[in-house]
């Protein structure tokens, strides 16, 4: 597995497989890989010939004061990871290699990204669809690989690829979950063990909302309610918010039908905002 850093030598990778009539797999990340991100890889190396890893803390996807200086990062860790499951090449730019000094195009975005995360985090998604755009543009990619937990980005990523023409295939993943249930995250790290403790019932309530909504319950009011009550009953959470919307349009929806999506965000202990999630067709 080779590990490059410039976007001229993963060209030149690929040019040389797909010049073979070889396929490729991307899983774009952000780094500090967890099971989650291995299930991606692994998922991507079945299904194709060669595996291209980016790990990447992108700075346009976070928000002046969000945890861009803090992100865990550890390359070493992460490049194990990566040759144990299969890939074939990590890139790991710079942020100078994939920002010039006169950068000025995006790629933004309406609609699906006014709800949800697109509310509290102004500034993300135009940061995910630029870096994601660009990095599709970079690797060339057959298929490209997204977990299910950023529900959201997996909509938005297929709505930017279908408007925009992108000729490679989206394939969502299953959240990968800790023992006790909590989503894997590269964030679990901020949590100390106090907030850790609090932080199950995310996934707890995650589940109980999807139990009432397969027993029957149709009014979304009651079971968002009854998944805040349950947040709010454990120490050190702070909802930013949970939502049921029409998962095709991320808009709120009243009564449960058709393509759902379930969504929570909640800071823990003020160290670290998770986020988990139920899709469900009713
Ligand atoms: O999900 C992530 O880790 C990031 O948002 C992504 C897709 C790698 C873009 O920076």
């Amino acid at each position: 597995m080779k590990i490059v850093s410039t976007i001229n030598e993963v060209r030149q990778q690929v040019k040389a497989w797909k010049k073979e009539g070889k396929t490729v797999g991307f899983v774009p990340t952000m780094g500090y890989l967890h099971e989650g991100h291995e299930s991606l890889i692994k998922r991507a190396v079945a299904e194709n010939d060669q595996v291209v890893v980016s790990i990447f803390v992108n700075p346009m996807q976070f928000g002046p004061k969000e945890d861009l200086a803090s992100y865990p990062r550890d390359l070493n860790a992460d490049s194990i990871l990566c040759e144990n499951a299969g890939a074939s090449l990590i890139f790991h730019p710079e942020p100078e290699e994939m920002y010039e000094d006169a950068f000025c195009s995006y790629v933004d975005m309406n609609g699906l990204t006014d709800a949800l995360c697109g509310l509290s985090r102004p500034v993300h998604f135009r940061g995910v669809c630029t870096v994601v755009c660009k990095l599709f543009n970079i690797v060339a990619p057959d298929r490209a690989y997204f977990g299910e937990k950023d529900a959201q980005q997996l909509a938005v990523v297929k709505r930017m690829v279908k408007d925009l023409n992108m000729d490679l295939e989206i394939i969502g993943c299953p959240i990968i979950r800790e023992a006790d249930g909590l989503a894997k995250s590269s964030r679990n790290t901020y949590l100390s063990p106090e907030s850790r403790k609090s932080a199950v019932i995310l996934s707890k309530s995650i589940f109980m909302g999807k139990k009432m909504i397969e027993d029957g319950e149709r009014d979304a009011s009651k079971v968002i309610n009854a998944m805040k009550d349950m947040i709010n009953s454990v120490p050190l959470t702070d909802i930013d918010y949970v939502e049921i919307v029409d998962v095709n349009t991320m808009k709120s929806i009243d009564e449960i039908k058709g393509e759902i999506l379930c969504a929570i965000a909640v800071n823990v202990g003020g160290e670290a905002r998770l986020i988990d999630n139920f899709m469900m067709t009713v």
